[in-house]
């Protein structure tokens, strides 16, 4: 057997111990492996594929990034190409990377990827590649898995934000907004808030009311709490409202905890700073918890090789890693439950959603 890996879209956390644990258990089987580099990039002529064996593997495991690279703009279905012109067009090149997997020898692949890839994966098995996923991203919004890749790490690094904030909001009797990622899911700013004892959480599952933020920052103050911490999701809206977007064409999310700050200032006269946690979630090395789901899904990944089970993605079940169908993991994404414990401990913790 001649496997490809391939890590597509945003990096997280763990994405070097998903590809040792593939490498490893792939030669384990007397197996060959082999990388895609930046994302689905060399089966589509930007790059060779480049041997993977255990020595270049070795070491990786607690390292962030990923060793074969990685992009959010390399869609085989709508490859972007500049016309002479300069304007842009969209290819759709799924048969080219089809004959590009047949024509180097490959058997099967092993995509690890959020929501996007994922999407691909599932195009390119109904197109006939024998490929499994490993769900990997910072913002858990893909269902089918307790918890993605990436998740936990990114949880761990905006906790230790807010923890740090905490400090400097209290000595300046200020009211701090932090930003944090997620896209349209609210999982990052839920959990770093809860354990980073915000006063104010925002996600997107939630449309906020500002009245209410100020109120709660107002009952605070009313308590001798004269500083507060709001945690707020990149794709929070305001009732009424749209999302934040920085760069429209590409629907980049950004910029709601400058405007919510902004209004908390004006309305309750309490000096506000904001900042924008975005890539430092994504970078360094990931938890301990992560580097355990990393290992434990590349290894059952290539389980799934063995097995011919393509078409579907590992995924965590506690306490099991199981296979799940892809058509059914990627239906409908993950969103913040409404009815979740983590939201019901949140409001008896006095924790704010802006409702
Ligand atoms: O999907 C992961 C993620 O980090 C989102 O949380 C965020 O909105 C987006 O990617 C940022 O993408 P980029 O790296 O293109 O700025």
């Amino acid at each position: 057997m001649r496997i490809a890996i391939s890590t597509g879209g945003g990096d997280a956390p763990g994405l070097n111990a998903v590809i040792r644990a593939v490498v490893l258990s792939a030669v384990h089987r007397g197996w060959e492996c082999v990388a895609i580099r930046r994302g689905f990039g060399s089966l589509l002529g930007e790059s060779e594929l480049m041997p993977l064996g255990p020595q270049e593997v070795r070491g990786i495991t607690h390292l962030g990034g990923t060793i074969l690279g990685t992009s959010n703009r390399g869609n085989p279905l709508k490859w972007r190409v500049q016309r002479p012109d300069g304007t842009w067009e969209e290819r759709d090149r799924t048969q080219e990377l089809l004959d590009s997997f047949r024509a180097h020898r490959l058997d099967a692949m092993v995509a690890i990827g959020g929501e996007g890839t994922l999407g691909i994966v599932l195009h390119l098995w109904k197109r006939g590649l024998p490929i499994v996923g490993v769900p990997k991203t910072i913002d858990n919004d893909v269902a089918g898995t307790v918890t993605t890749l990436g998740f936990d790490s990114a949880v761990s690094t905006a906790t230790d934000a807010i923890d740090k904030l905490h400090s400097t909001a209290e000595s300046h009797e200020r009211v701090m907004v932090v930003e944090v990622m997620g896209r349209c899911a609210g999982f990052i700013a839920l959990n770093s808030g809860i354990a980073g004892s915000a006063d104010v959480i925002l996600i997107p599952e939630i449309p906020f009311d500002i009245d209410k933020v100020c109120d709660k920052i107002r009952r605070r103050e009313a308590e001798g709490r004269h500083f507060s911490m709001v945690v707020v999701a990149e794709g929070a809206v305001p009732k009424g409202g749209t999302v934040s977007l920085i760069d429209p064409a590409h629907e980049r999310l950004g910029g709601v905890a400058e405007k919510v700050a902004h209004s908390i200032e004006q309305m309750t006269g309490k000096e506000t700073r904001s900042l924008v946690l975005g890539h430092l979630q994504r970078g360094g090395g990931p938890t301990t918890f992560d580097r355990m789901l990393a290992l434990r899904f590349g290894a059952a990944a290539v389980r799934l090789v063995a097995e011919r089970q393509f078409g579907r993605m590992v995924a965590l079940q506690p306490p099991s890693i199981v296979a799940v169908s892809l058509e059914e993991a990627l239906a409908t994404p993950r969103r913040v439950a409404l009815d979740s414990d983590s939201i019901a401990s949140a409001r008896d913790l006095g924790i704010s959603f802006g409702d």
